[in-house]
């Protein structure tokens, strides 16, 4: 089988529109403290870029959590692999997330996150597939809503591979 890659969002396209997404953010929390939390792996591309964008004081952590196995579909079972080192009490959280596609990894971690008791809870996604939600999950802030195809590149991967790509492509098997 052969894997190609068609190029569905540039690099200078990807970045300036999270530049929007960290101003938005900034004018948000003017004034305030912002906690992002990365979710492992896919979204540590985008974490760091929207990190370094944005204009009030910044905390990161991370989590890792996984709903998909080694092919393109989702598995529908939410495992905690890595929590977070800090407590979220008290904090404006941002939920950094690469892609939402059925959204049942998000509903079942931001209703377990919403029980730490955060002062805020907001959702910011790189990427929207809409056409495959399963679960009812409310995105604050969204990068690009895209059609239902395949996507990799900016941290998303395909069996781990495709990470490192500077954009985002279409995978496509033949
Ligand atoms: P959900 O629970 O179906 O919303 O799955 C969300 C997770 O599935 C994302 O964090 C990704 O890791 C993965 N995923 C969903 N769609 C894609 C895709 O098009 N490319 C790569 N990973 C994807
Ligand atoms: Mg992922």
């Amino acid at each position: 089988m052969s894997e190609t890659v068609r190029v569905m969002l540039e690099e200078d396209v990807v970045n300036k529109r999270i530049a929007e997404l960290a101003k938005a953010l900034s004018e948000e929390f003017e004034g305030e403290q912002l906690h992002l939390i990365c979710i492992l792996k896919g979204s540590i591309f985008f974490t760091c870029e929207l990190a370094k964008r944005i204009t009030v004081p910044v905390t990161m952590d991370f989590m890792s959590v996984s709903s998909y196995g080694s092919g393109t579909t989702s598995s529908g079972n939410v495992i905690i692999k890595k929590d977070l080192d800090e407590d979220i009490e008290g904090k404006n959280v941002v939920v950094i997330e690469d892609i939402i596609d059925t959204g049942r990894t998000l509903a079942s971690l931001l209703k377990l996150l919403e029980k730490r008791n955060p002062k805020k809870l907001k959702l910011c996604t790189l990427l929207d597939k809409p056409d495959r939600r399963i679960a009812d999950v409310s995105v604050d802030y969204t990068g690009f809503v895209i059609p239902d195809e395949f996507v990799v590149g900016y941290g998303l991967d395909y069996d781990q591979r495709y990470r490192n790509l500077p954009y985002i492509g279409i995978l496509e098997l033949s």
